[in-house]
């Protein structure tokens, strides 16, 4: 017996269940199509929504800060010092977002783990939403905070919840804006109202919202009228900015503090100045027109009404995120092999993404789709649903 067999051991458990993850080699660019394991699909899966990761001027920016800082930063920003594009475009994300500062983090990932350690610790208590992303939970136990956590979505629990919780020192609610696996949004009028009735800090992860929702995709603070009462707001560059990397933003002793405490900032390197470059070119793109964000909604709004037309159960989504309801872990995963086989990338997703029972094909409508493409995926859909007898 070797020392590692149990891990063998639990990847055919997987297996068997049907929760082993297939993981596709893409070798094109994004795009509405690119090409995965060699073969040309439709591209119903990437958070690429407005079509930015391959955009002609998001390369022409990140190419010429390769040119002019080279490929790597060279060390942690308080160490080796920040390059100027950083600056730039924490600046211009505060303009974007409409609030005092914002500081820059590798991804949406580490964005929370710098910021929930921040502002809670031993004797705080943290009301999270039960189905917020892995990343917050993650953020969570990085403190020596007490975790609450609320039912979906449900104001009126959180409210009890945090009665109970009247001797913290400190309170913090956390939401997703969006939630990534069933597409619907956070009631964050409700939330805001707890918050200021309890004395609690608020912080959204906006990370499906930015770039979606909100005037030109400034996201879920701006789709409610909230900018400015909500305390912190998580961002990711790597979805509908169509980069990398993430940010944390609010008010400037927030983001001071950050600079001086947060560990992903303080102990990791910084994203390379051209994926900032790129970055600003996104954020400049969305200041200058709405355009993107406007196919994008007409595009969600056409491939979940024919959906639905077709007998699929699309969930409850309010968002372009469309989750198409299978259930059974082995039939999601059929459905999507089958789909693949007829040019339609569409990844299922099961447990432990999503609850047991609950597995889908998470499909990701992007701006980058004509209506050919779309009209294409669901043919596609209906073929393979009805061989499987889904609808
Ligand atoms: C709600 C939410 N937060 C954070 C992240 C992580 O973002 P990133 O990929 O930039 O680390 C994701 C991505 O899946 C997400 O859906």
């Amino acid at each position: 017996m070797g020392r590692l067999d149990f891990l063998a051991e639990e990847i055919a458990r997987m297996k068997e269940q049907g929760t082993q993850i297939t993981i596709r080699t893409i070798s094109s660019p994004q795009g509405a199509w690119f090409v995965a394991d060699g073969k040309r699909v439709l591209n119903m899966c990437s958070n690429n929504y407005l079509g930015l990761a391959n955009h002609p001027a998001l390369k022409e920016a990140a190419k010429k800060a390769v040119d002019a800082y080279g490929v790597g930063p060279g060390a942690v920003r308080t160490i080796a010092g920040t390059q100027t594009p950083h600056v730039e475009l924490e600046q211009k994300l505060a303009e974007f977002k409409g609030t005092e500062a914002t500081i820059l983090l590798q991804s949406g990932f580490q964005a929370n783990a710098a910021t929930i350690p921040a502002l809670a610790g031993e004797g705080d208590v943290i009301l999270s939403d039960e189905l917020n992303h892995a990343s917050i939970i993650d953020g969570c136990r990085l403190t020596k905070a007490k975790v609450v956590r609320y039912r979906h979505n449900d104001v009126g629990d959180l409210e009890e919840k945090i009665k109970a919780e009247a001797v913290a020192r400190r309170k913090l609610i956390i939401t997703d804006g969006v939630f990534s696996m069933d597409g619907d949004t956070a009631p964050l009028p409700g939330i805001v109202e707890v918050a200021r009735r309890h004395g609690a800090m608020t912080m959204v992860d906006d990370a499906h919202g930015e770039g979606v929702l909100g005037d030109s995709g400034r996201g879920i603070v701006d789709h409610y009228g909230l900018v400015g009462e909500v305390d912190v707001e998580i961002g990711t560059l790597s979805k509908a900015f169509g980069v990398l990397g993430g940010y944390v933003a609010g008010s400037t002793v927030l983001v001071d503090y950050l600079k001086q405490r947060a560990r992903p900032f303080l102990f990791s390197t910084g994203i390379s100045a051209a994926d900032v470059a790129a970055c600003l070119a996104a954020v400049n793109l969305l200041l200058a027109s709405d355009e993107l964000v406007k196919r994008l909604w007409e595009n969600a709004t056409y491939f979940k009404s024919q959906m639905q037309q077709a007998g699929w159960d699309t969930g409850k989504s309010q968002t372009p995120i469309t989750p198409v309801m299978v259930g059974d872990e082995h039939k999601a995963a059929q459905l999507s092999k089958d789909l693949f086989t007829e040019s339609v990338f569409a990844q299922s997703i099961q447990y432990p993404t999503v609850a047991r029972g609950k597995a889908r094909l998470r499909v990701m409508i992007s701006a980058a789709h004509t209506r050919e493409d779309l009209d294409f995926a669901i043919e596609k859909f209906n073929l393979c649903g009805k061989r499987l007898g889904l609808i």
